[in-house]
């Protein structure tokens, strides 16, 4: 289905790069001979994604260490990366936080925190970089912007143990369509991952801390196995190729079938 290098001449924008699902995204885009930004608030793991990358392909990868939450950090980030690159043509909105308890109960700082991150920080990147993308000669699509979401910004998986990170994440599934309206006459697509429950540096890469957790809320999984990243990247590689040209706004659920059965197995 998918040519071999098919992302060759183009540059691929990960925030949150040196972790979970952000690394993953990054060495697959790589894999498909993309150039890379690799973004996080901390320096040393996009330094270490950066030298995984390095071992197996041959890309040019700018480093922008930068708090999305923060506008002047990524007007700068975006400054940087139009001096050594010509184009973006894959935004991923990836770096998120995890977010405390009931949503009623959260504290004043928390909210600010977590929504400054999980929404805030997506509209803050979004906002610096559509226009270029947008006036970029890429035949037929100029540019693809991909939000990772969350089931937990569903309808179906509204928690209220993690009510701010719900509330968060079903933001950045209304931006997503938002912006797919806004940004489809420009001809870029904008598309979600709605991840489920994953393996990750998010649930302390812990497999019995996610188990303990899904007996708690008493979630029933389909398929009865806990996500990988690559599974998310293998998706992100889809909304990146061609294949996907004709999709957009579209928040696409990769959770074991989750959110179907929650409250029907
Ligand atoms: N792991 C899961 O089960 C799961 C499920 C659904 C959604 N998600 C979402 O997937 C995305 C990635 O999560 P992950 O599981 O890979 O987590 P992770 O913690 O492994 O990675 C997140 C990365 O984002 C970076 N980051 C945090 N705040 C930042 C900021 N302000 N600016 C720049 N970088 C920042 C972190 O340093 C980290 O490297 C998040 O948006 C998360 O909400 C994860």
């Amino acid at each position: 289905m998918l040519e071999e290098k098919f992302l060759e001449g183009k540059v691929a924008l990960v925030t949150g790069a040196g972790s979970g699902f952000g690394r993953e995204m990054a060495i697959a885009f790589a894999s498909k001979s993309a150039n890379l930004v690799l973004n996080d608030i901390n320096l040393e793991s996009i330094e270490e994604t950066r030298d995984i990358i390095l071992k197996s392909n041959k890309v040019e990868i700018l480093l922008e260490q930068a708090d999305i939450s923060d506008e002047e950090q990524v007007n700068i980030m975006s400054k940087n990366i139009f001096q050594k690159f010509d184009n973006l043509f894959i935004l991923v909105n990836n770096a998120g936080i995890r977010g405390g308890s009931s949503s009623l109960k959260t504290k004043t700082n928390d909210y600010n925190r977590v929504m400054d991150v999980n929404v805030k920080g997506p509209w803050n990147v979004s906002k610096a970089f559509y226009r270029k993308m947008s006036k970029q000669k890429f035949d037929p699509i100029a540019g693809k912007i991909i939000n990772i979401t969350s089931c937990a910004g569903t309808e179906c998986g509204l928690n209220p143990f993690i009510g701010m990170y719900s509330v968060s994440k079903a933001a950045l599934i209304a931006f997503t369509k938002l912006w797919a309206l806004e940004l489809g006459p420009s001809n870029i697509t904008v598309n979600a991952i709605c991840p489920g429950i994953f393996l990750t540096p998010i649930y302390n890469n812990d497999p019995d801390f996610i188990r303990e957790w899904i007996k708690l809320r008493n979630i029933k999984l389909p398929i009865n196995q806990i996500g990988e990243a690559r599974q998310v990247a293998d998706v992100a590689l889809f909304l990146a190729s061609p294949a996907s040209d004709y999709i957009t706004g579209q928040n696409i659920i990769i959770d074991g079938g989750m959110t179907i059965s929650i409250n029907k197995l």
